[in-house]
């Protein structure tokens, strides 16, 4: 049977992610892979969702989301981000912050529209882009400028099809963020050249330093041309509870619930629960595991230099983005090399885009003991490598 002319020339146009054989399991094998939180979800997270259950709360909720949930992610996103949102039709929980982007995209993309896309970036973005019926146009940052998207890196893409730019920080895979002077910039650009923006915040909580995430929708006149995206995952380490949620205008809002309605119905009551309790009541508890990623980065980039592996520093999300280039090898030969020869998992840059080709992606959200291993284990092969030099 001949399947290829049943699937669609947008699916199999696709590349699939190339990411998962570094997502290994096997025994003795150390990941520094996987880009999710080692904690459980705090226990009142849980018991708040196994309570409702227990109250026979096990029903649709509106297109929308229960209104109680929708209030507190407005009440959590003043204090936290300054923003406001009316909870009657500018915010949309969705079943993780991927639908909340594959909404966003569906509802502004026509076919054929520009989207600019700053690389090394989330490996979602591209296919959903695709997916939308969209052009991914990509903006390849540096590690010299840490990664920062700069106004003149949009100005080299635009063209009269560019229409919606995506804005990625605090940045997967880079640990990259960018200050509200930094942004103001580009909300120059983007207001200018009459551009809409889908800001992912995913990673809005996880900040060092002391520098505070600047929500794009909060910089003067970006809230009315910007799509903030953002959920439960990471902050609250809440990854498979699938809660997100999308906030904007209430006229873009109205339509992008259509396409929510029709194909998610709603997000699951369990999870809604669970996530109204996160951002009630959990903030003490997230702050908590910030403090224990900030060690560990800290001890991460310094080890990284110490081998020879240059780090520029992360200050937001749980990951580094060292540079292999010194050891003569390419992201993916060393990242297959140290899986077969010292067995730690960690993902090649370039599963980010090209431009990551000599980085790797190191995920932080292990214990200590394993991120310690791990990178006696790296030293090792980085010695290695260097004797064969
Ligand atoms: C930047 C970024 N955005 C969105 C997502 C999807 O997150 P969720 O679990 O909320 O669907 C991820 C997951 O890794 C991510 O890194």
């Amino acid at each position: 049977m001949d399947y290829s002319k049943f699937v669609s020339e947008g699916v199999k146009s696709l590349k699939p992610s190339g990411i998962r054989k570094y997502f290994e399991n096997a025994e003795g094998v150390i990941s520094l892979g996987v880009g999710e939180p080692d904690f459980a979800t705090p226990k009142a997270i849980s018991d708040a969702a196994v309570q409702s259950i227990f109250n026979e709360e096990t029903y649709y909720t509106s297109n929308w989301g229960l209104e109680s949930l929708r209030e507190a992610i407005n009440e959590y996103l003043n204090k936290r981000f300054n923003l406001f949102y009316n909870p009657e039709n500018e915010i949309l929980v969705t079943t993780g912050t991927s639908e909340a982007l594959d909404l966003a995209l569906r509802t502004l993309v026509n076919p054929g529209d520009d989207v600019l896309i700053p690389k090394p970036s989330y490996v979602a973005y591209e296919p959903e882009v695709i997916l939308a019926g969209g052009k991914p146009v990509l903006v390849n940052l540096t590690a010299e400028n840490k990664f920062k998207l700069r106004k003149e890196d949009i100005l080299n893409h635009l063209t009269d099809k560019t229409k919606v730019l995506l804005m990625p920080y605090p940045m997967n895979p880079t640990g990259a963020i960018m200050t509200k002077e930094e942004m103001m910039e580009i909300s120059e650009v983007v207001k200018e050249h009459d551009l809409f923006v889908i800001s992912d915040e995913l990673y809005g909580e996880l900040t060092y330093n002391g520098k505070k995430h600047a929500s794009f929708a909060s910089l003067p006149n970006m809230r009315e041309r910007t799509l903030v995206i953002n959920g439960v995952s990471k902050a609250f380490a809440m990854t498979g509870w699938r809660l997100g949620y999308v906030c904007g205008p209430s006229e873009v809002m109205t339509q992008l619930v259509k396409i929510h309605q029709f194909t998610m119905l709603c997000a699951p009551i369990m999870a809604q629960v669970a996530a109204e309790h996160a951002l009630r009541f959990g903030v003490p508890a997230m702050e908590e595991m910030v403090k224990i990623y900030d060690k560990r980065r800290r001890f991460i980039v310094d080890r990284f230099n110490e081998i020879g592996l240059t780090c520029f520093e992360p200050e937001g999300a749980f990951y580094a983005f060292p540079s292999v280039e010194s050891t003569g090898l390419d992201g993916e030969q060393f990242a297959d090399r140290l899986l077969a020869e010292e067995e730690v998992a960690v993902v090649p840059g370039i599963a980010f885009g090209e431009n990551g080709k000599y980085f790797l992606r190191i995920c932080y959200a292990y214990s200590i003991e394993e991120i310690e291993e791990a990178l006696v284990r790296i030293e090792r092969f980085v010695k290695k490598l260097q004797e064969q030099l």
